[in-house]
């Protein structure tokens, strides 16, 4: 069964994970000092903001869709954040290095709002036009990116074009997300045509592929939201999607 989603799990995703403890540490160091030199703890001075908890739903139950939305962020992302705010809705942001390093505050945002943000490589280059280093360059670049925009790592990546193959799967180590409704926002540029696609065409499961840098995508969604709730949709993260799904290395 063709589900449009392609894994690939490999051992650098574990080289890049978990490396937050020598923050807090220093972060209770700092705290304790403060105490000694009379100041109060910097915890009870000004939280910092934080990303809403994870949500519990079962996509077993519930008739789930997720939205995603490549090559940002861009000059239209922030409307398309104020759009989702209003609604309620959790997005998947496929994002580029390079943009995520113009637009920090952007990424910053999408993860204190709850959205889930991954990895769409550094430059949008084909990747299997690229040796292995090449690729492992593309991926982990827009991790230290992202890392650095928001403090969070992306778990999750989609190729540009969709473009994939053995030796990219096992060069960026992680699992790939491809889509099952491609909308060809990018090509029609059309709000209408983007909201008739969109909500006509996911069923169960569906993962939806928008860009955020086109302003008819992102004039598109707030219809594209209430089409899929109409038909009874829940709209969820990529992550949300597959928290109940045992991800296999090397399942496409
Ligand atoms: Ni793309």
């Amino acid at each position: 069964m063709r589900i449009g989603v392609a894994l690939l799990a490999g051992a650098l995703l574990l080289a890049v994970a978990g490396c937050g403890g020598g923050d807090e540490s220093r972060a209770r160091a700092a705290g304790r000092e403060a105490v000694r030199s009379g100041e109060p703890p910097r915890e009870t001075r000004r939280a910092e903001p934080q990303p809403p908890p994870p949500r519990r739903i079962d996509c077993g139950l519930a008739d789930c869709v997720s939205l995603t939305f490549d090559d940002g962020p861009g000059e239209h992302t922030e409307r398309l954040l104020d759009i989702l705010k209003a609604a309620g809705v959790r997005a998947t942001f496929f994002v580029l290095g390079q943009m995520v390093e113009e637009h920090p505050e952007i990424v910053r945002r999408m993860v204190l709002e709850g959205h889930e943000v991954a990895n769409h490589s550094w430059s949008h280059k084909d990747l299997t036009g690229l040796s292995a280093a090449g690729v492992r360059s593309q991926i982990r670049r827009t991790q230290q990116a992202v890392k650095k925009a928001a403090g969070v790592e992306p778990t999750l990546m989609r190729p540009p074009y969709g473009a994939t193959d053995e030796k990219v799967a096992r060069a960026a180590g992680m699992p790939q997300i491809l889509w099952s409704v491609d909308t060809l926002d990018w090509r029609y540029r059309d709000a209408d045509r983007g909201a008739r696609v969109g909500i006509g065409e996911p069923g169960r499961g569906g993962i939806v592929l928008y860009h955020d840098i086109h302003k008819p995508t992102v004039d598109c969604i707030p219809r594209v939201i209430k089409g899929l709730k109409k038909r009874g949709f829940t709209l969820v993260t990529v992550g949300e999607l597959f928290q109940d799904v045992r991800l296999e290395p090397g399942e496409i």
